[in-house]
Formats: C-alpha cells, structure tokens, sequence
C-alpha cells in the first residue's frame, strides 16, 4: 500500500513543526480570533430546531440567495453560494481548466489552494508573477489569448498587497473576451471593493466568503457574484443541495446580526489596528534580515534572509506555542512565514518571538 500511496500521493502533507507540537495560539489560517457572540448563537440554535431533518434543504438556498442580493445589492439570480469559496475555485478550475479553449492564468503567489489543485489534477495553468515587492504587474498580461480565465486574489493572500479597482477595470476593458476571476475572500478589510463594477462588466467573476471577516469559517458558506448567464450556466455544473439547512441558517442570521449591530464591521477594524500596529512593532525592530511586508488583510508576511532565520523565527514561535504559516517550499515564497492577526496576547507573543531573532543578530 505504501508503494500505491506514494505513486498516487508523491507530495503528501506533513505537519511543519512535528508531531510534538500542540499550539494554543492559531496564527496559521487566516481565521478571526474570536468566535461569534452567544446571543447569535442562540438565535442560530434556535432556527435549527425548525429544520426538518428528513427532508432535502432548498436545492439552490433560495432563502439565504435573496438574503444575500439584498446585502451585496444585486440581483438573486446574479450570485449562487456553495460549501466554502474553495468549492468555487474548485468548481471554477475543473470546469475552464479542463474546457478551455484559452489560457488558464493564476496569480503567484497566491492562496495556496489554486496551485495545489491544479498540481493533483494536473491542470495546465500559466502563473502570472507578482514582482519582487508582490505587486500585480498588470502588463504582463498584455499578450493574453481570448478565452482566456485569469484568477487572482485581492488582497492578495498571503502578501496582502491588492490590486485596485481602477487597475481590474481597465484589464477588463481591455481583455473583454476574457474572463477575470477575482478571489475577495478579504475584501472586507479594505474600503474599495470589486463589487460596482459587477454592473459594468460581464466577464467578472468575485468571490466572497463567510470565512474570515464574518467569523465564521466553520459555517462553510461561499459566494460567487457575476452575471445571471454565467449564473445559470456554472449553476448547472453544481450539485444540488450543497448547503446543509444549518449553513443556510447561520449564514442568514449572521446577515441578520451584522446588519443589526456592526459587530462584525467592528471585529474587523480591531484586527486592521492590531496588524498595523503589530507591522510598525516589527520594523521598529530595524532588522535587515527579516522583511515585513505592508498588508491590507489580516495577515502579514515575513520574509528571513536565509533559511536559518526562517527556522529560529519558526522556533521561537512554536517556544510560545504560537502556530504561523510556514510558506517556504511554495512558489516565490522561500524563507517566508504568514502570521494572521490574533487576539492583543497572540500578537504579542509573536511580537516578541520576531523581536528575539531580530536581536539576536545585532
Ligand atoms: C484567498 C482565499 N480564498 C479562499 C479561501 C477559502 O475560503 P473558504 O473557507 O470560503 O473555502 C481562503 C482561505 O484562507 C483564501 O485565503
């Protein structure tokens, strides 16, 4: 069996700090530290005691669609929600990277995900690098073939830099055979969003997700917004029913709350605060040999200048029992860690774990 496992799997994950390691502080998912107040809990609870457990959920989440074109202000039949924005890229690469009669581009680096995926299913794709500071470099699309579909994510995980909707706008104008996949999963953490230019262009694609700005990664719920062709044609390829009654449920409620009380909008200009703060604390440090990039997400990204400082940075983290993503190995990213913003104390103890490498080479 070891013999198939390795012929099947050559690439399989380990756990990066080794077996050892139990982490009380998750710095490593891109997760909100704190989980959703109780008192929507209990509203969430209490609407799944009216799910009927025998019988099939709403096939397509009628209910939770219109509850969201309200929210995102556009029309039920222009967006449709499955499983996690990561069933969507899943969805969204299987269908036009094994159909496609033009390039399938996928910014780099980007969430790990798109490249995985595409590497177990080997589907082609062409990587758009991003520049050595991780900005998009727009031209290097300028001999893009028509029917082309191009991912990319804004802001961009896990360097945190974004692409401006002026910058998108005139891609779109410019390739308009193309379609242009834009990954929002953070859009809620910068002031400019994608979403009025849903209205001016057809061959856009956003997806947004329940998972980061509103609390709720273990809900499951993503959502992808274009217009009401591709709609009911990506509609086709999904299975129906792919949200459970209680997806459908929190997701509603949560729509409900946030509307209600900004709690959420509040979660998220903490965690905007804690990361600037956190990003001036670690270059106040001066240090040359580790490089804190400016981000616009909740996460920031380091990068060592050799490999033996990328590994005390990860040790000393894992001295504090603090968990960050270790991205060396993966695409343009050697020596480089993703930290997401935690809780004040979380923060802290990777302040301090960075300001300890940072010395020790003084
Ligand atoms: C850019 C990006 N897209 C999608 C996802 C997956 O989100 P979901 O939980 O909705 O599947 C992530 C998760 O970290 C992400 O960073």
């Amino acid at each position: 069996m070891q013999h198939f496992l390795n012929h099947y799997f050559p690439q399989r994950l380990t756990p990066p700090q080794g077996p050892d390691f139990v982490p009380e502080h998750l710095l490593h998912l891109n997760e909100m530290p704190l989980d959703v107040p109780e008192e929507l809990k209990e509203t969430i609870a209490e609407r799944f005691k009216t799910v009927a457990f025998n019988r099939y959920p709403e096939p397509f989440a009628q209910s939770l669609v219109a509850q969201l074109a309200t929210w995102y202000g556009c029309r039920p039949q222009e967006l449709m929600v499955a499983p996690g924005s990561s069933a969507f890229i899943r969805l969204l690469l299987t269908f036009f990277g094994l159909n496609g009669c033009g390039q399938l581009v996928i910014s780099r680096p980007s969430f790990a995900y798109y490249q995985q995926f595409c590497d177990s299913f080997h589907i082609p794709f062409t990587p758009w690098d991003l520049d050595e500071n991780f900005q998009f470099v727009p031209s290097a699309l300028d001999g893009l073939t028509k029917y082309s579909v191009v991912f990319l994510t804004t802001p961009n995980n896990p360097t945190g830099s974004q692409l401006s909707p002026a910058t998108l706008r005139a891609l779109l104008a410019k390739h308009p055979q193309s379609l242009f996949v834009v990954d929002e999963a953070y859009a809620e953490f910068v002031d400019e969003t994608m979403l009025p230019l849903l209205k001016q262009f057809d061959n856009l694609v956003l997806l947004r997700t329940f998972s980061k700005a509103f609390c709720a990664a273990g809900v499951r719920c993503g959502v992808l917004l274009t217009n009401s062709a591709l709609v009911s044609c990506l509609s086709g390829l999904q299975t129906p029913w792919q949200l459970s009654p209680f997806t459908i449920e929190a997701a509603k409620e949560i729509l409900l709350y946030e509307s209600e009380t900004h709690w959420f909008k509040k979660q998220v200009l903490q965690i905007v605060a804690e990361r600037d703060h956190l990003l001036e604390d670690c270059q106040e440090s001066g240090s040359e040999h580790l490089s804190v990039f400016p981000s616009k997400a909740n996460f920031l990204l380091i990068k060592s200048d050799t490999a033996q400082t990328h590994t005390r940075l990860l040790t000393e983290c894992a001295q504090r029992k603090v968990l960050i993503k270790d991205l060396d190995g993966e695409p343009n990213l050697a020596n480089c860690v993703r930290v997401t913003i935690g809780t004040p104390q979380a923060n802290q103890l990777f302040a301090s774990a960075f300001h300890k490498v940072a010395q020790g080479h003084t």
